[in-house]
């Protein structure tokens, strides 16, 4: 995610705006940026690259002043470079913005601002806004930093800088964090408590809708109607490392809670307002090219394949395609049966796994027509690939995926659903009906996350066997590939994920008394056989913990515990039911002592074959 820090004092600001920036890498980023106001003149310095690389362009020459805001872009609109680089300007350089969010509706105001003659120097989102505020400017900052605020919709937390309006820095923010630090005779304003906990420890946490008008010595709160906000002094008693875990013990727990925000993120203006299409504005397909296919590939390895095994359901259900999932390093050399009629649709978080990227050359050799799924703006299959869909989950550190994989499970389905409106596959009323659910989705993941407690149970109760069964049916057995890799990953206990109806050809022979078996049983389709394989492994003594729908009544009658996730349609509860089983391996490695974050053999992108 993109990081944001702002100062202003009595010291000069771009010490703080570097030091600061540099705190908050962890987030991860492509490019940087500060500007200095000094003298009725905006100094901008930006780079693509790290903070080192902007800091070499400034030495000797850094800019002067003691306001200024600084910026570390993580892309989504607009590739890393200098230009699309933060800090953005009107067209006279008299206001100058950071940004971190997604303006959903940039590219009305972007043609609306052309046409009045702005001129646009970048292909960012985000540069949209320092030219609607020369636009509505009427002399009150605030003022018209709220006009500019009623006509931009999406998620954002945004510092607003003004040449005209040397005393103060105007910050506000919607869904993207944003904090203030209280200074002696200065303040700061940052993404994250990480940039100011080495000033001052005071903060005050801005909340969706506030806008604050920060000077060097006072700080003025209003809401969304201009009303005045009391905040309350937040002490920050983190450390450093706690700090850049947003208070959480591991990057993967926040990563799992993070993921509402990036579902909600990857899904923004890809659905359009009536929930009746999927717009996948990157793509620009014609009912033709996709009517060309013969047969689409998903290739990709460890839990972007799982992602991929669930694309299938929702390609061929959907839209009616053939699909084959490969794991990438198995596909590279079976000599697939591939033409310019297939698609292949390679899937990785960090878009540098080599054994995806040599099985996207190889598809591409062979004549296919390729896209990929992934979560680094310009990395190296991004780069690779004819066309690229991005998740916006912002940077995984954990070693364990958690929120690429649902975020990679949302492109999918999106994918599947454009696909089928193009094609005609889905009634109209269904593709509402669909859509309309999946908005609802970043709501549902954050009501399943509410309650850990009974997974914490669980984990420390059957967190010490060695074996542990995952089973289900159909989507379910998918989801259930997923949970074991987790559990494996970051518990090491040898977890075995099995379809369901499988186990009696052989594996049943391993269910022994008390073995634990996680029974994911949410797939309406096939549920009456789920519950028949449950009872088979209950009547050899198995643990059952079953995944259920909300509602559900019958599971808990055969299995020993039950967690339920809310009710929706069974092509997209894998979204929900994979909740349950992250936590689990996330609690039963806290349990073992296992390093979440960090576990042995592992690393968070496999760049070697
Ligand atoms: C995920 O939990 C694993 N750490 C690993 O399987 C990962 O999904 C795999 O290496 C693929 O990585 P990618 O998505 O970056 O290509």
């Amino acid at each position: 995610m993109c990081g944001i820090v702002g100062y202003i004092g009595s010291n000069q600001a771009a010490p703080f705006l570097i030091e600061g920036l540099t705190k908050l890498e962890y987030r991860g980023y492509d490019s940087a940026g500060i500007a200095v106001l000094n003298d009725q003149i905006i100094c901008v310095e930006k780079t693509v690259g790290r903070l080192a690389a902007l800091e070499e362009k400034i030495e000797g020459k850094t800019p002067e002043g003691c306001i200024g805001i600084g910026h570390t872009r993580w892309a989504t609109h607009g590739r890393p470079s200098d230009t699309n680089s933060h800090p953005h300007t009107d067209c006279h350089g008299d206001f100058a913005v950071v940004h971190n969010g997604i303006i959903e509706n940039y590219m009305e105001l972007k043609e609306d601002l052309i046409s009045k003659g702005h001129v646009f120097k970048s292909e960012t989102d985000t540069e949209v806004l320092p030219h609607l505020l020369e636009e509505l400017y009427n002399g009150d900052f605030e003022a018209s930093v709220r006009e500019v605020l009623k006509r931009v919709e999406g998620s954002y937390a945004i510092v607003f800088m003004s040449k005209k309006d040397p005393d103060k820095l105007i910050c506000t923010k919607q869904d993207n964090p944003l904090v203030i630090g209280l200074g002696d005779g200065e303040n700061f304003v940052a993404s994250d408590i990480p940039a100011i906990i080495s000033r001052t420890r005071r903060t005050y946490i801005v909340n969706d809708g506030e806008l604050a008008v920060v000077k060097k010595d006072s700080v003025w709160i209003t809401n969304s109607l201009g009303e005045p906000v009391t905040k309350k002094v937040f002490e920050v008693n983190w450390n450093a490392e706690a700090a850049e875990k947003g208070g959480y013990e591991h990057f993967m727990l926040k990563e799992i809670h993070e993921q509402p925000k990036a579902v909600r993120d990857t899904l923004s203006s890809r659905i359009n307002k009536d929930n009746s299409a999927v717009v996948l504005e990157e793509l620009g397909w014609t009912e033709e090219y996709v009517n060309s296919f013969s047969k689409v590939f998903i290739v990709a390895c460890g839990t972007a394949y799982h992602a991929g095994l669930v694309g299938k359901y929702y390609i061929e259900r959907m839209a009616r395609v053939p699909v084959e999932v490969d794991i990438a390093s198995e596909f590279r050399y079976r000599q697939p049966i591939i033409d310019d009629n297939t698609l292949t649709i390679v899937v990785s978080q960090s878009g540098e796994t080599i054994d995806t990227l040599a099985a996207l050359k190889e598809a591409k050799r062979l004549g296919s027509k390729t896209l990929a799924v992934t979560n680094v703006v310009g990395s190296s299959i991004a780069r690779e690939a004819d066309q690229v869909i991005y998740t916006w989950a912002g940077p995984e550190i954990a070693v364990a995926s958690t929120k690429a994989y649902t975020t990679q499970l949302i492109v999918m389905f999106l994918l599947g659903a454009y696909m089928a409106g193009l094609r005609g596959t889905v009634a109209p009323r269904r593709m509402k009906e669909l859509l309309t659910m999946l908005r609802n989705i970043p709501a549902q993941i954050s009501e399943t996350l509410e309650d850990v407690e009974p997974i914490k149970v669980f984990a420390k109760k059957y967190g010490f066997n060695n074996d542990v069964f995952f089973i289900g049916r159909a989507l379910d057995y998918e989801v259930a590939l997923e949970g074991s890799l987790k559990l494996k990953e970051i518990s090491y206990i040898h977890a075995e994920a099995y379809a369901a109806g499988e186990l009696k050809h052989g594996t049943l022979a391993l269910i022994t008394q008390g073995v634990p078996v996680v029974a994911l049983a949410t797939q309406k389709s096939v549920y009456d056989k789920t519950l028949s394989n449950i009872k088979e492994v209950k009547a050899r003594d198995a643990v059952v913990i079953g995944i259920a729908a909300t509602g559900d009544t019958e599971l808990e009658k055969y299995a020993d515990h039950v967690i339920f996730v809310p009710r929706t349609d069974e092509l997209l509860i894998p979204l929900l039911a994979v909740l349950p089983l992250q936590l689990l391996s996330y609690y039963t490695a806290i349990t073992r002592g296992a390093d979440v974050d960090k576990p042995r053999n592992l690393a968070k992108s496999v760049t070697v074959e």
